[in-house]
């Protein structure tokens, strides 16, 4: 048996990888608007501010754990629906109708808030590990830098019976392109992927290859200056792949993030980008090129997606061809995890318990 029919963080349902997660399109969540998300197993919800800002929350109110999803945005706070308490986007209670005095707020235990970022189109959470929040980049295309200007189109969602993981090898085995991608096998023809780890977070898959020798290598000769068939991988955190293909002029680009979900399954969105370029005839350019994007996207995407819902993972008997996704699978045995689904920590509840029972003891005397 292979020693990679066992492991430890690979398609294994009960961790997820600590890192950024996609949430929303940004264009779904308008000003003064609350939405609400599982993620990997945790309710947040997500609003959007009269300013503008984004602020992601624990959805369960410290008073009696109404869901925030039934309140209010006011400015850049929330509401509760249930007793109209309010919260800022710190988490910090700012507000009980009820009480006489403010200082009332500061012994009510904040809601735990979530890193959050809006790029490319996306609200992007950080889940797990809070402390590697700051030092954990978005995903980025490596050779344009993490501030490239790019246009982008969001995609569709997307959903598949199997983990995140298992879903990332769909775009680095070259293997299974003749058997379920014959078009793309005639440019993929003797395609070799290699596995590059290049931190703890990313790793680059890419073809080292040349053009297939066939027609249509010939007719694409000259539009690649060193020969290799430009395809590559790079992945992060094990479930966002950030892929580009093509030759230089006309490069198409995906970011596909993933998340898993509580019964083994994977939601995904994909997104399609391009750097800006000045100008009408800039612009209409991009345009073209992020409808073609989708195009190439959604072919390779929907292509195997039966084999992706049925698929029970065990790679009992690797060959030599699978080698770039035992490097991916490797590299992803080294990522920081979290147990799912992920809950808050013992110590924030019993806090939250104690402090509000207190307050009410008070009242009570009061009254
Ligand atoms: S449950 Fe939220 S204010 Fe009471
Ligand atoms: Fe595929």
């Amino acid at each position: 048996m292979s020693r990679f029919a066992h492991t430890q963080v690979f398609n294994n349902p009960k961790i997820f990888v600590s890192g950024w997660y996609w949430t929303f399109p940004s264009h779904e969540l308008k000003k003064n608007k609350i939405k609400s998300l599982n993620l990997m197993g945790r309710e947040i919800v997500i609003y959007r501010g009269a300013s503008g800002d984004v602020s992601a929350l624990d959805a369960y109110c410290p008073h009696m754990g109404a869901h925030f999803q039934e309140g209010r945005v006011e400015e850049n706070s929330i509401r509760c629906g249930f007793h109209n308490w309010k919260f800022g986007s710190s988490g910090a209670c700012t507000e009980i109708p009820c009480q006489k005095y403010k200082d009332r707020c500061a012994n009510i235990p904040p809601v735990t808030t979530h890193p959050v970022q809006e790029k490319y189109g996306m609200i992007w959470v950080h889940a797990g590990d809070q402390n590697k929040a700051a030092t954990d980049p978005l995903p980025y295309f490596e050779d344009l830098g993490p501030g490239a200007d790019l246009e982008f189109l969001v995609g569709r969602r997307t959903f598949r019976q199997c983990r995140p993981e298992v879903v990332m090898l769909n775009a680095i085995d070259a293997h299974h392109f003749n058997a379920v991608h014959p078009e793309a096998s005639l440019l993929a023809d003797g395609m070799e992927i290699t596995a590059e780890p290049q931190n703890q977070r990313m790793i680059r898959l890419k073809n080292t290859t040349g053009l297939p020798k066939n027609w249509i290598g010939r007719i694409l000769q000259p539009l690649y200056r060193n020969g290799v068939l430009n395809y590559k991988n790079e992945y992060w955190y094990a479930s966002t792949g950030v892929v580009s293909l093509g030759p230089d002029f006309l490069q198409f680009r995906l970011i596909f993030p993933h998340r898993p979900t509580l019964n083994g399954g994977t939601e995904g969105h994909m997104i399609f980008l391009t750097p800006k370029r000045r100008g009408i005839l800039g612009k209409i350019l991009a345009r073209g090129i992020l409808w073609l994007t989708d195009i190439v996207g959604s072919y390779f995407e929907k292509g195997d997606k039966n084999i992706f819902d049925s698929i029970k993972f065990a790679m009992r008997a690797p060959v030599k061809a699978d080698h770039a996704m035992i490097g991916f699978i490797k590299h992803t045995e080294a990522q920081v995890t979290q147990s799912m689904p992920w809950v808050e920590r013992d110590n924030e509840l019993k806090g939250a318990e104690v402090v509000a029972i207190e307050v009410l003891d008070e009242e009570r005397i009061t009254i």
